[in-house]
């Protein structure tokens, strides 16, 4: 090319889900059947009358128009209603945006926050696509250890510890991607009183948290929680939208209007079609959400069962109902080495410690909800024959 390209981009790796899918097709094709434990989606669809209400939607021509930046009316409502039966939650239409999946969301809350140079704590091991959009921003991500004996949930004192007057937020996700630990609900107060202590803002992450018992926590409880939480959600792994990009910003109305500009020049709105699936399940799906919440507890339990057999080398040092974070018993291997050997020979899709942040080549992440009940005696199997 005869143009400069952005040195901050071009430093960022490559989403890992398309490096772990092209050894996936590097195998050959005498090997065992692939198990697929790399991407975290639902291994199960929407319920089919929301199918046959989106049906509907199509036909009208309405559908294919814009809506507000900010999401339709009644979806907001929708959400708010949620909301309320959820997590207790004194919230209004205008503390919400709809967004093309949590990952714009995340960029919205980003932008309004930080300038190039800011920084952002976050939480290791951390979610992937969190320091990749950083480091493409030039904001700087600034690593609260793992301590393997803490499961991967935050200690407070550690994050005090990293905070500087360059900081802007401290970035939490709940049950986390990688570990599926979830955090307690005091734990999160206390980091949420931290946060307001220093003026920063508390980010948080809770793409799962319909995979979380009862509610999740009582901050949208708390009297002007909205001015230190700010919360990036996705609704694509609720209610089985993934391809949809059903996200949500909750934040305070003025910083909503901050996070209107940049939406409004990016992607203007969330797709009214998504916006009507959403409102959908909003409305009426939450005994089909309750059941998919129990059905992956069932498949968690089940797997944790078949790790802990004897002869299992790899060791699970924490999980939840999406996710298990594993050591790899192969000391001076990286898990990219691990992981790649594992699809070639093993036929099993894992994602290498690595790409969660420095520091973590000796584990891997296994995405077991995307597998049913069935497959993961098998799949587990596989594990203990590998190491
Ligand atoms: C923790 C976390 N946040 C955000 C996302 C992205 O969600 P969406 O697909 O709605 O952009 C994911 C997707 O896997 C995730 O694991």
């Amino acid at each position: 090319m005869r143009f400069a390209m952005n040195d901050h981009i071009q430093a960022v790796h490559e989403p890992p889900i398309g490096e772990v899918k092209r050894w996936a097709a590097a195998r050959s094709v005498e090997g065992p059947p692939l198990i697929d434990l790399c991407q975290a989606v639902p291994d199960y669809g929407p319920p089919p009358e929301l199918l046959a209400h989106l049906h509907a939607a199509v036909d009208d021509p309405l559908t294919c128009r814009y809506t507000p930046d900010e999401g339709l009316p009644e979806v907001r409502q929708a959400v708010c209603d949620r909301y309320r039966r959820r997590y207790d939650a004194k919230v209004q239409p205008d503390q919400f945006c709809l967004t093309v999946g949590a990952s714009a969301a995340f960029w919205l809350a980003m932008l309004v926050l930080c300038q190039a140079g800011d920084e952002v704590i976050l939480q290791l091991p951390c979610y992937f696509d969190h320091p990749m959009a950083l480091q493409s921003l030039a904001i700087r991500p600034v690593y609260a250890p793992f301590g393997e004996g803490q499961r991967g949930l935050p200690d407070p004192a550690a994050i005090a510890r990293l905070i500087t007057p360059r900081t802007r937020a401290i970035l939490l996700v709940s049950p986390s991607n990688p570990t599926g630990a979830v955090i307690p609900p005091d734990l999160l107060r206390e980091l949420y009183f931290l946060a307001r202590q220093h003026r920063v803002a508390l980010v948080l992450d809770e793409t799962y948290s319909d995979f979380i018992e009862g509610m999740p926590h009582d901050l949208f409880t708390l009297a002007g929680w909205h001015d230190t939480l700010v919360q990036v959600i996705s609704f694509g792994k609720s209610y089985a939208l993934t391809g949809y990009r059903a996200g949500l910003l909750a934040a305070a109305p003025a910083f909503i209007g901050q996070a209107l500009k940049l939406q409004d020049t990016m992607t203007v709105c969330q797709p009214r079609i998504t916006q009507l699936g959403l409102q959908y399940g909003l409305e009426r799906l939450d005994d089909w959400v309750t059941a998919n919440r129990l059905m992956m507890a069932l498949r968690h339990d089940r797997f944790v069962t078949e790790f802990a057999r004897p002869g299992n080398r790899f060791r699970l040092v924490a999980s939840g109902s999406f996710f298990a974070w594993v050591r790899h018993p192969f000391a001076g291997r990286t898990g990219r080495e691990v992981a790649q050997k594992l699809a070639l020979d093993a036929g099993l899709l894992t994602l290498p410690g690595e790409v969660f942040g420095p520091g973590m080549e000796d584990y891997l992440r296994l995405a077991f909800g995307n597998i049913r009940d069935q497959a993961i005696p098998e799949a587990v199997g596989r594990f203990r024959s590998a190491g």
